[in-house]
C-alpha cells in the first residue's frame, strides 16, 4: 500500500469513527448505494427502497434458541468438524434482534471462546456495527443484533466448510433465523450467501441489491476477514454502504 492509499485508508476509518487499527487493515470508502432488484421478482428498485413485501411468509414456530442449542448438544458429532473443534459456537446477541449477521464458521479465537466473531475479523465487525450506527444516529450496538455462523464448529486451518458440513449445520442456522425472525439478514461473505441463497455467485455479483431468505430481506456483503486484507479499498467502501443501507432499513 503506498502513502496515498494509506492516507485514504486512514480517512475511511476516521469517517467510521474507528481509531483502533489493526496492522494489516485499512481502506477508504466512498459509498455506492445499492440500487436493488429482488432477483426472485426481477423488479428494479431504487437505492432507498425497502425490499418488497413478503412472498412466502414464515410459519409461526414454537421452536426456541435454547431448544436448538439443546438439539445440537454439548458434543455434536454429526460431521467431521467435531474432530478438531474445542467449543461449539452457537451464536450471540439479542434473541429478538431486528438484524442478524451470518458468517462462515468459527476461527481459532471463536473456537477457544465459544463466541462468534471475537477475533480480528470479529473486532472489525464490532467496530463497523458500533461506529456506523453511531455515525448514522442509529442507537444500536453489536449486542443489539444477533451474530452466528453457517457452521458452528471451526473448520481445520480455517478452510471453507464443505457442502455436507454446511447442509448438516445449515439446519440449525435456518432454525435460528426462523426463531429470531429478524427484519433483515446480512450474509457475510460467499459461504453465508451460498447457504442462504443457494447460489454459486460470489459477493461482488450479489451485493448492492436486496435478496430474500424465505420472506426475510437479505443483503450480501464482504466478510470482515476479506476487508482486513490490504488492497481492498473498494470492498471496504461497499461494505460500509451495505451496512448503512441495512441499518437504516431495520432501525429507521
Ligand atoms: N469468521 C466467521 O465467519 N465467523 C466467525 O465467527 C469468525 C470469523
Amino acid at each position: 500500500m503506498n502513502r496515498d492509499e494509506l492516507l485514504e485508508a486512514l480517512r475511511f476509518y476516521e469517517d467510521l469513527g474507528i481509531t483502533d487499527l489493526y496492522r494489516s487493515s485499512g481502506g477508504p470508502g466512498t459509498l455506492v448505494p445499492p440500487g436493488s432488484a429482488l432477483p426472485d421478482q426481477g423488479v428494479r428498485r431504487g437505492s432507498g427502497d425497502p425490499p418488497h413485501p413478503p412472498l412466502l411468509p414464515l410459519a409461526p414456530t414454537d421452536d426456541a434458541l435454547e431448544k436448538i442449542q439443546q438439539d445440537i448438544g454439548l458434543d455434536c458429532r454429526r460431521c467431521r468438524l467435531c474432530e478438531q473443534r474445542s467449543k461449539i459456537v452457537f451464536g450471540v446477541g439479542n434473541p429478538q434482534a431486528g438484524l442478524v449477521f451470518v458468517g462462515e464458521g468459527p476461527g481459532a479465537d471463536e473456537d477457544a471462546q465459544g463466541i462468534p466473531f471475537v477475533g480480528r475479523a470479529g473486532q472489525l465487525l464490532t467496530q463497523m456495527i458500533d461506529n456506523t450506527a453511531a455515525k448514522e444516529g442509529i442507537p444500536i450496538r453489536r449486542a443489539d443484533v444477533y451474530i452466528c455462523n453457517v457452521v458452528k464448529c471451526r473448520p481445520p486451518e480455517n478452510r471453507t466448510p464443505l457442502p455436507d458440513e454446511m447442509e448438516i449445520c445449515g439446519e440449525y442456522l435456518f432454525r435460528q433465523l426462523m426463531v429470531i425472525r429478524p427484519k433483515a439478514i446480512v450474509a457475510l461473505g460467499s459461504t453465508a450467501a451460498k447457504a442462504l441463497l443457494a447460489t454459486k455467485d460470489g459477493v461482488t455479483r450479489l451485493r448492492g441489491r436486496w435478496h430474500q431468505w424465505r420472506d426475510i430481506p437479505l443483503i450480501v456483503t464482504y466478510h470482515p476477514s476479506y476487508l482486513l486484507r490490504p488492497y481492498n479499498q473498494n470492498a471496504k467502501r461497499e461494505a460500509w454502504e451495505d451496512l448503512k443501507t441495512v441499518l437504516h432499513f431495520v432501525y429507521d
